[in-house]
């Protein structure tokens, strides 16, 4: 079953610490990336850890239809025997990537290079996003997009025959849209560059690089300059896939809001490109520690323990931060309206464009729940009302958004009332598991009936 076919509501209450140890799933964002990268490499890539969340495995059956061989050999243990850069063979049926943007972007760009056609769709949410950032660029390449208006989903991409390197500077910061053209950089003769003027998550330089490929990195004044030597020959890895510090922001953030609580969480993921979140969090006063600081699978990570933290107050988020925490903005807002006063975020426009409008999304939710929310296009300020200050007691609504579900349930385990998210059917999309999960630190999270 797919998100949104099936109502699914939930309710969060508070009364209850979350105690124990949080295993968190495999990063989403290195998942898609060691599917994607397996199919383009030669030879068999073995991968451990990999999230089996719906997204991941849209990539997954992606990837075969462009001719890679995936197996499952048992729990987040995969196989790819990859057919080489290059070597895409021409889907026969629809590519359907469900909810994913990272999904649909990364593939688009991966095959924009090859002599081949590819029609993309996806679910309610993922048709209404925007693909011209990604097929802007990979018209440069020589690749054409015919799609619906505004550059929406369905649409087929034909992919360049004579493709030429390209020199692209990112108009909006997206690892997506970075990703997209690096993957088809590939495909290129000479040298591809891209340019982007604040770092996003750089999964995908690293893993090129694990995968053989010639990448440099460089600061300069016109920002973070990635150059990627086309049609090299990626040799099939061995890789782990890193726990997702996105979700772990989850039971970490709900350690901090619900009285009682203690969490630990090993082996999170401390890639600066994916850290903000943590770092905002200390500053408005939570009780984080960061244990037995070590590399993992070339990650930094480290285990981190979560205290309640009645004394939370609000603060004002760095712009230039918003790329290192842009999925964790919706859950941070929960943590903001159990905090005294207001926490200001700036500079975060593309909230907008992700999986839901996830400022409209979080501010009619949190109004709901009796949190006063100012917003306007590119920014929103949560006022806080301090530990035990938040009314509760509605149902929300979650846009098809994993994200804006596990927010709101969060947030329930702290509010006065019970709150209900309307659908948490797409949490599935990142993290199978977030409800037992829960209930096992102690959680008192349950599925509510649905009439049939
Ligand atoms: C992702 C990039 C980000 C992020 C998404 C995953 C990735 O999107 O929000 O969840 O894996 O590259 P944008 O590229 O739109 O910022």
């Amino acid at each position: 079953m797919s998100a949104g076919e099936t109502r699914q509501p939930m309710t969060a209450r508070a009364g209850a610490a979350l105690v124990g140890t949080a295993e968190i799933p495999g990063d989403k964002s290195v998942s898609h990336r060691a599917l994607i990268l397996g199919a383009l490499a030669v030879g068999e890539t073995r991968i451990t850890g990999l999230l089996e969340g719906e997204d991941v495995l849209r990539t997954a059956e992606a990837m075969r239809a462009f001719g890679a061989e995936v197996m499952r050999d048992g729990p987040g243990r995969w196989r790819v025997h990859g057919v080489g850069v290059g070597g895409f063979a021409e889907p026969d049926r629809v590519i359907d990537c469900g909810n994913s943007g990272t999904g649909v972007r990364l593939v688009m760009g991966a095959m924009a290079t090859s002599p081949i056609a590819a029609t993309f769709t996806g679910d309610a949410s993922l048709v209404g996003r925007p693909m011209a950032r990604v097929t802007d660029p990979l018209a440069l390449f020589g690749a054409q997009a015919v799609g619906r208006a505004g550059g929406r989903l369905p649409m087929t991409v034909v992919g360049a025959r004579d493709p030429v390197p390209v020199r692209y500077t990112l108009p909006v910061p997206s690892a997506q849209v970075k990703s997209a053209v690096l993957l088809a950089g590939l495909n290129a003769p000479g040298r591809t560059v891209v340019i982007e003027a604040e770092a996003t998550r750089d999964h995908t330089e690293r893993m090129l690089a694990g995968f053989g490929a010639e990448v440099a990195v460089e600061d300069a004044e016109e920002g973070r300059v990635v150059t990627l030597t086309g049609q090299p020959e990626l040799v099939a890895q061995t890789l782990a896939v890193p726990r997702d510090p996105s979700s772990a922001a989850f039971p970490v953030c709900a350690a901090l809001i619900a009285e009682g609580s203690e969490v630990r969480v090993p082996g999170i993921g401390l890639n600066p490109t994916r850290a903000g979140l943590y770092e905002t969090l200390r500053e408005m006063g939570a009780d984080l520690a960061f244990e037995d600081r070590r590399e993992e699978g070339g990650e930094p990570v480290a285990d981190l323990v979560a205290r309640f933290s009645p004394g939370l107050r609000g603060t004002e988020v760095p712009p230039a931060r918003a790329a290192a925490m842009i999925d964790e903005y919706p859950v941070l807002a929960a943590v903001a309206a159990c905090a005294e006063g207001p926490t200001v975020m700036r500079g975060v426009g593309e909230l907008r464009v992700k999986e839901s409008d996830r400022i409209a999304a979080m501010a009619e939710g949190l109004r709901a729940c009796g949190v006063a929310v100012e917003e306007g296009e590119d920014w929103w300020i949560v006022h806080g009302r301090g530990a035990g200050g938040v009314a509760g007691g509605a149902t929300v609504a979650s846009r098809l958004d994993h994200r804006i579900a596990m927010s709101f349930l969060v947030l329930g385990l702290a509010a006065r009332a019970p709150v209900t998210v309307d659908d948490a059917a797409p949490i599935a999309t990142s993290f199978p598991d977030f409800l037992p999960l829960m209930r096992g630190l102690g959680a008192d999270m349950a599925t509510e009936h649905v009439a049939a």
